[in-house]
């Protein structure tokens, strides 16, 4: 390969960051690990507190051995979130006229905008609503929403209030809607009539109300259900008289025709339960604009999202309000390098943990413009993110590996349609990027000049942990390279032993940064069982790790994605990384399988590319290609062909299937947060493609 291997930033790039050489971020780095109260103290000073932080800053346990595990930081302190991401940048930094966010909805032309201003008027607004239903502090509210501004203004909105937001992600089915509100107790739920994800109608009022029977059949029921009319509002608000309907500027003349027949069609099988269901439009329309807000303990719990166990069941991850609050507002300005005049687009649906710090929470905190698209990468055609860069102007552009790879596979000339010359960083997030991806992500979209921050973290750990910073970091194509401010990590092997240099084994941290999550929601043991009793004194994160001889650190994937091979631990990922590398391929997915010598070896399933046959000569060839990336430990012994692969809504593979697969094991478990159920079947009938050595 004629690329270099590391990329360093360009002096232009450095000589603008905030972070402008490494040994800057060396020297905020070890300033930040010894004195974490002083390095943190400073930030919370640029935050409004009632109460500002006092000693002890942080406080906590991280062993089992010697108690029970807390993290606490600014305990004592008083503050509100919102307050502090809306009042404060239109009160204090007067950015009230500033855009918060352009919302471009899922047809071209279906756009809108919002100011801080206007946002913080909204939000108050709402917070008035919930408070009339009689929403408290601490009360747990569940949100499932497509992706409408009215889906910030609702979060921000009980952050405001102190009750406890648990966004549900609208592909999630009703009996994961339900199991989520069951677990968190949920009080009131929060939805929307619907919306279209490409051509496809989701009737989201219709699963939320499956959702809430189901609850009701295990004997729990909410108080109420607060409907967004979205499906339907284009017609009442595109009657001309949109100018007038503040804060509202929805550009609807462009919108599509066929978008507003689809939406009547879809309005009439809006259910509706008049005890429980209310009207977004018409409590809004009798509350204040003025809320004051609910002043908490740093240590309040801010939110609940759930994320998928080891077990099957969803652990509801705890973070709270001060520690959340400013992490995600320092790694937002310091990752992407974020100045005043900045368009950042972050493409993850505010469903996931990215949504929530890096689409509302760490942007806003910044004051930062985003973008909000509601709709897909390719819909309705193929150019589509590129020409959202441009009619922005995005300056900086976040979205995950498997995003790329999907408009990977289309070449370049959709790219070059476009100009996106205002592109400065770009971001990724979710997997290990393969090296492939990376390059085409920084050659294509970049043309060369944008650094690529590869941003390893979890949603347990509420923000970016690893992750170069743009004008001080030279990268190396797949590595997350270093820790971020606070972040102390470490490499494990399996007896727990710290390993040095270069080195292979868990990735674990060894001391709270502030975004750390506190508990899991309802069970603290689940939380220490789960993060803290395999290396008793340190946060394990479930994934592998590699440090190179310059000390960049490589996740290689979950450890369940590791597998030992006759003794050699091997992670599925460098196997799908090689195999991507073939041209005949444009996506791989490795799996651990059991061998009667080896212990285990490795079943891959492979999706060709376009007119690209599957053929004896070819599994050959992935074979070797393997072999000589990695070594001939890792030589597949299965490849079969998989023209698709089984994906969660937010485009994860779900490996733990095609484990299943591999066997011929029909015994799926789990398979709710399935994007699309019809590719097990092609999988298990694909089974005798299989190529095997
Ligand atoms: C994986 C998403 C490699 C990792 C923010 C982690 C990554 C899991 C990266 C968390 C990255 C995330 N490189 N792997 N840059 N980012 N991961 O909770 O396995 O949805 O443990 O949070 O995604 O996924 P989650």
């Amino acid at each position: 390969m004629s690329a270099p291997d590391v990329f360093p930033p360009a002096p232009e790039v450095s000589a603008a960051a905030h972070i402008s050489s490494f040994e800057k971020y060396q020297e905020m780095y070890e300033k930040s690990v010894r004195e974490p109260s002083e390095f943190w103290g400073e930030i919370a000073n640029e935050f409004y507190w009632r109460v500002p932080p006092a000693q002890p800053f942080l406080n906590y346990n991280f062993d089992v051995t010697k108690g029970k595990i807390f993290i606490e930081w600014m305990k004592g302190a008083v503050t509100n979130i919102c307050y502090n991401v809306l009042d404060r940048n239109v009160h204090e930094k007067k950015l009230g006229d500033k855009v918060a966010f352009y919302w471009e909805g899922n047809e071209p032309g279906d756009s809108t905008s919002i100011t801080y201003a206007e946002l913080l008027k909204k939000v108050c607004q709402f917070a008035n609503v919930l408070r009339d239903q009689g929403v408290k502090k601490g009360d747990r509210v569940s949100i499932y929403m497509p992706m409408v501004i009215e889906l910030v203004v609702a979060m921000l909105a009980c952050a405001r209030i102190g009750a406890i937001h648990s966004i549900v992600f609208a592909g999630f089915s009703a009996e994961s809607l339900c199991e989520r509100i069951l677990d968190s107790h949920c009080t009131l739920l929060i939805t929307a009539d619907g919306f279209f994800r490409g051509d496809k109608l989701i009737n989201l009022k219709l699963i939320a109300d499956e959702a809430l029977k189901k609850c009701t059949e295990k004997n729990y029921s909410l108080k109420k259900c607060i409907v967004l009319k979205h499906l339907a509002r284009d017609d009442a608000i595109c009657d001309g008289s949109s100018k007038t309907s503040p804060p509202c500027k929805r550009l609807c003349q462009n919108v599509q025709g066929n978008k507003q027949n689809r939406a009547r069609q879809a309005v009439p099988q809006t259910t509706w339960n008049p005890s429980v269901d209310l009207w977004w439009h018409e409590l809004v329309k009798k509350a204040s604009m003025e809320c004051e807000p609910e002043w908490c303990d740093a240590e309040d719990e801010l939110f609940i999202l759930y994320t998928s166990g080891s077990t099957g069941k969803p652990k509801g991850v705890v973070h709270s309000v001060g520690g959340y609050m400013i992490f995600t507002a320092t790694t937002f300005k310091y990752v992407f390098d974020y100045h005043q005049d900045d368009v950042y687009w972050c493409t993850a649906d505010i469903g996931w943990i990215t949504g929530h710090s890096y689409l509302t929470y760490g942007p806003l905190a910044n004051g930062a413009t985003s973008v909000l698209f509601e709709g897909l990468p390719i819909y309705p055609d193929i150019s589509r993110m590129w020409q959202i860069i441009d009619k922005y102007n995005v300056s900086k552009f976040y979205t995950a590996p498997t995003a790329i790879r999907l408009l990977m596979k289309y070449g370049e000339e959709p790219v070059k349609r476009y100009s996106r010359k205002s592109l400065k960083i770009l971001g990724t997030v979710g997997e290990p990027i393969n090296p492939e991806a990376w390059l085409w992500y920084y050659n294509v979209v970049g043309e060369k000049r944008c650094p690529i921050v590869d941003t390893f973290w979890q949603t347990e750990t509420g923000g970016h942990v690893l992750t170069p910073l743009p004008g001080a970091t030279a990268t190396k194509p797949g590595s997350a390279t270093f820790p971020f401010f606070g972040v102390v990590p470490a490499i494990l092997n399996e007896s727990g032993e710290e390993l040095e240099g270069e080195a292979e084994g868990y990735l674990v941290f060894k001391q709270p940064w502030p975004a750390l999550m506190r508990t899991v929601y309802g069970n603290h043991e689940r939380f220490e069982m789960t993060y803290f009793k395999k290396f008793p004194g340190f946060y394990v994160t479930g994934d592998g790790c590699r440090r190179d001889k310059d000390g960049y650190y490589w996740i290689t994937g979950r450890i369940d994605d590791m597998l030992n091979v006759s003794g050699h631990l091997l992670s599925t990922a460098e196997v799908e990384s090689a195999l991507v590398e073939h041209s005949s391929v444009a996506e791989a997915a490795a799996v651990s399988h059991p061998h009667p010598v080896k212990g285990e070896c490795l079943y891959c399933f492979v999706t060709l590319r376009d007119g690209h046959e599957f053929t004896k000569s070819l599994t050959d060839q992935l074979k070797k290609l393997v072999r000589e990336k990695i070594g001939p430990i890792a030589t597949p012994d299965y490849i079969q062909n998989a023209p698709g692969l089984p994906k969660t809504r937010s485009g994860k593979i779900m490996r733990r299937v095609l484990r299943k697969i591999a066997k011929n094991d029909r015994e799926l478990g789990d398979v709710s947060t399935l994007a699309d159920t019809a590719v097990l079947q092609q999988l298990f009938e694909n089974r005798c493609q299989t190529i095997q050595s």
